[in-house]
């Protein structure tokens, strides 16, 4: 496959390789402005390794991946780091919050990390916890928090700096179905909201439910669900 028009993030003909194993063997990705894609497929298939690639935290052996049309492995270091920066956010299983900050200080960190003044980033923090449910925990450090309450104040995390594309890797992966439900559905409503892709990586079939479309990953192959069946 190329590169197909109107995309905002597409990939070709991966291939990555750690020692002997084959992590990803020709998989193909692409995503539209405001889209939500679920990545499903069995644990080991390649889904992180394929988030990852695209989120340009690791480099493919080969293959292309192009965001907004600019081919990655074009770019230098500083250009990656600014793109994850501005235009990426990350949601993981585990939040991944950092414990010695409060909750509304996590929330802010990439804003101030930007370079927005510390009072206008915690005031949007504090307007992406409210929206997620979770501005009563500001002054609470992570674990003082429920997991469910923890992964909500990472998605809030996620969306503070207003990003086009949100990579979440299986961010319901740790909670019971209840709060993992409400997880998803705060985060596909917020990113509905602002317009934000979605690159979902998951393996049930009950969060993929929430994406407009699903992409199966197999020994490190992906394929569109309606082009599998
Ligand atoms: N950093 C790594 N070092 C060595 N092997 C890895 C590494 N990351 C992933 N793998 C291997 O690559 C394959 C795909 O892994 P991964 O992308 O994590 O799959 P999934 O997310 O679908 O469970 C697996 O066999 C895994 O063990
Ligand atoms: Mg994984």
């Amino acid at each position: 496959m190329t590169h197909p028009a109107g995309s905002l993030l597409t990939a070709a003909d991966l291939h990555k390789a750690y020692g002997p194993t084959v992590a990803l063997d020709g998989a193909e990705f692409s995503i539209h402005p405001g889209e939500v894609v679920a990545v499903m497929g069995p644990s080991g298939s390649g889904k992180s390794t394929l988030l990852h690639c695209l989120a340009g935290i690791v480099p493919p052996d080969s293959g292309s991946i192009r965001y907004n049309g600019q081919e990655m492995a074009g770019m230098s270091d500083t250009q990656r780091s600014a793109l994850r920066r501005s235009e990426f956010g990350f949601v993981f299983q585990f939040g991944q919050l950092v414990p010695e900050l409060t909750c509304v200080e996590n929330v802010a960190l990439p804003l101030r990390l930007n370079g927005t003044p510390r009072k206008a980033a915690e005031r949007a923090a504090l307007s992406w916890m409210e929206r997620l449910e979770v501005d009563g925990l500001g002054r609470k450090r992570p674990g003082e928090v429920s997991g469910g309450q923890g992964q909500r104040v990472a998605v809030a995390r996620a969306l503070v700096t207003d990003p086009r594309v949100i990579f979440a890797d299986e961010p319901t992966g740790a909670l019971d179905s209840l709060n993992g439900e409400r997880v998803m559905e705060l985060l596909t409503e917020a990113a509905r909201t602002t317009g934000a892709a979605v690159v979902l990586v998951t393996h049930e079939a009950r969060v993929a439910a929430y994406s407009d479309r699903e992409i199966v990953v197999r020994d490190g192959r992906s394929r569109d669900m309606e082009r599998a069946v």
